[in-house]
């Protein structure tokens, strides 16, 4: 299973006219089992990308394709677990046990009760403590594991994660983060929206760089690290792979693109002068 982006650009309407294009000929493919980190500036159009992925907006021009005989574009759209950047806005039933009850049944799935339990106690809601809580009376870094939740209850294969960890504390970034890390044990296919690389890179088999609604890099995460022209975003790369980094230019005959920040302490412990 292939989802292929096709030459796509997207504008917003402002009334009835044509806004600025704000994904300009994007030609890229998802591939079913990977897990994505689509990152770049902030209005360089990711969340837009998101949505058309989804299917809530249509391309202007292009095509996006899918690649599987078994099942339209639109069905395989709708089954597409989409966490939007600000999900605590879309909130509207009195108990998180209905929040998260809403999505299996809007899509006619069986076992809701089931789902429900299993989506909140995945996400770490404790099902018997929450259930009967407002969606409102949550902590934001509850609110998003909410979000989550009522995705999960739907199980699908394909979660778009749009800036899953913006605004939360450690312990609530760190559950996400955690959370996404079984997604990817069960062999789910994970696109990961963030500007924080440090987080998600040693998560991820890709990443793809936005700028200014244009496709500047795609890329595996090894080589992406081994790239040296990673200067302009070297502040948001994890501490170890600066250091790997620096000790490089100085001359040692290291790896840089190791995600394991032990494996990198490893390596400069061992490393012979
Ligand atoms: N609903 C909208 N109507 C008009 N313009 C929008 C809308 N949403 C986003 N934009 C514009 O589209 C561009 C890309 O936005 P977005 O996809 O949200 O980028 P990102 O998620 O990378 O920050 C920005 O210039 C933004 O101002
Ligand atoms: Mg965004």
């Amino acid at each position: 299973m292939e989802i292929a982006f096709n030459d796509v650009s997207f504008h917003y309407k402002k009334g009835n006219v044509r806004g600025e294009k704000v994904l300009k000929g994007l030609n890229l493919e998802f591939k079913e089992r990977r897990c994505y980190l689509l990152t770049g500036p902030c209005g360089s159009g990711k969340t837009t990308l998101a949505l058309l992925l989804k299917g809530l907006l249509l391309p202007a021009s292009g095509k996006i394709l899918l690649k599987n005989d078994s099942i339209s574009l639109s069905s395989f759209q709708r089954s597409i677990g989409l966490a939007f950047q600000s999900p605590e806005e879309q909130f509207f039933k009195e108990t998180v046990e209905e929040e998260v009850a809403f999505g299996p049944t809007m899509l006619k799935l069986n076992r809701i009760e089931e789902r429900v339990k299993g989506g909140l106690n995945t996400t770490g809601l404790l099902y018997e403590k929450f259930s009967r809580s407002s969606p409102f009376a949550l902590s934001s870094g509850e609110q998003r594991r909410l979000a989550i939740a009522s995705i999960i209850a739907c199980e699908p294969s394909w979660y778009i994660f749009d800036e899953p960890t913006a605004g939360l504390d450690l312990e609530g970034r760190s559950k996400i983060i955690e959370l996404i890390k079984n997604l990817m044990k069960e062999k789910k296919t994970v696109i990961i929206i963030s500007q924080e690389l440090e987080r998600f890179i040693d998560l991820c088999d890709e990443i793809i760089v936005l700028e200014k609604g244009r496709l500047k890099l795609k890329t595996d995460t090894r080589t992406f690290l081994e790239e040296e022209k990673l200067d302009e975003i070297e502040h948001s790369l994890p501490y170890h792979i600066k250091v790997l980094r620096i000790l490089r230019k100085r001359g040692w005959d290291i790896p840089v693109s190791i995600t394991d920040p032990q494996e990198a302490a490893d390596i400069i412990a061992d490393y012979e002068l």
